[in-house]
């Protein structure tokens, strides 16, 4: 199989707007408070760093890693917790960073996870949203985009961990078909 770059679906100007725009909402949601954004790695780490700089005020991250696709283009299903967090997240506010809501059971493994440690406030912000892919229906307060069922890659996004570097969202094409 090889996979090609297709059409830009988002381009580096209208993310960037965007995630300036989520910043902002943010920031006013939470009028002040304390904020701890959990950048769920691999995939948000670059939006996490835009959306980190577009919030004013008092913001903290920390890290998580799981992974459920591997290599694939299909999810496996089981999410691995690959690292937890670093910080104590008990009574405090915390927003789940990603860069793409697809199946719906990365961020349901995640939210089980972290409701655990009871804080405060939990909640979601998810670049993209692909609501026709949902397998578990969840909540999310942030969403800056909804997308189509494509395959896409950049702005932090893989296939086959390649592609996470360009500043623009693409749809990807099997040369096969
Ligand atoms: C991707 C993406 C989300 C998740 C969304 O991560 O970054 O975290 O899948 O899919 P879902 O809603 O179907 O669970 P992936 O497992 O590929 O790991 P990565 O972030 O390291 O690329
Ligand atoms: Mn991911
Ligand atoms: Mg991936």
């Amino acid at each position: 199989m090889s996979f090609t770059i297709h059409d830009t679906m988002l381009s580096e100007e209208a993310i960037q707007k965007r995630v300036k725009e989520m910043g902002k909402q943010i920031e006013a949601d939470f009028q002040g408070e304390p904020v701890t954004l959990i950048a769920v790695l691999k995939g948000s780490f670059v939006f996490a760093a835009d959306l980190m700089r577009a919030v004013g005020g008092n913001v903290q991250v920390d890290f998580i890693s799981v992974s459920s696709y591997g290599n694939q283009t299909e999810t496996t299903g089981k999410v691995r917790l690959l690292k937890d967090l670093d910080s104590n997240i008990t009574g405090e506010n915390v927003i789940v960073v990603e860069d793409i809501v697809d199946s719906g059971l990365t961020l349901h493994f995640l939210l089980d996870h972290l409701r655990m440690h009871k804080p405060k406030a939990l909640k979601v912000c998810t670049l993209l949203d692909k609501p026709d892919r949902r397998r578990v229906e969840l909540p999310i307060d942030y969403i800056g985009f909804q997308i189509p069922d494509e395959f896409i890659v950049g702005y932090g996004i893989d296939y086959a961990q390649q592609f996470r570097n360009l500043p623009y969202i693409a749809s990807v094409r099997n040369e096969d078909d």
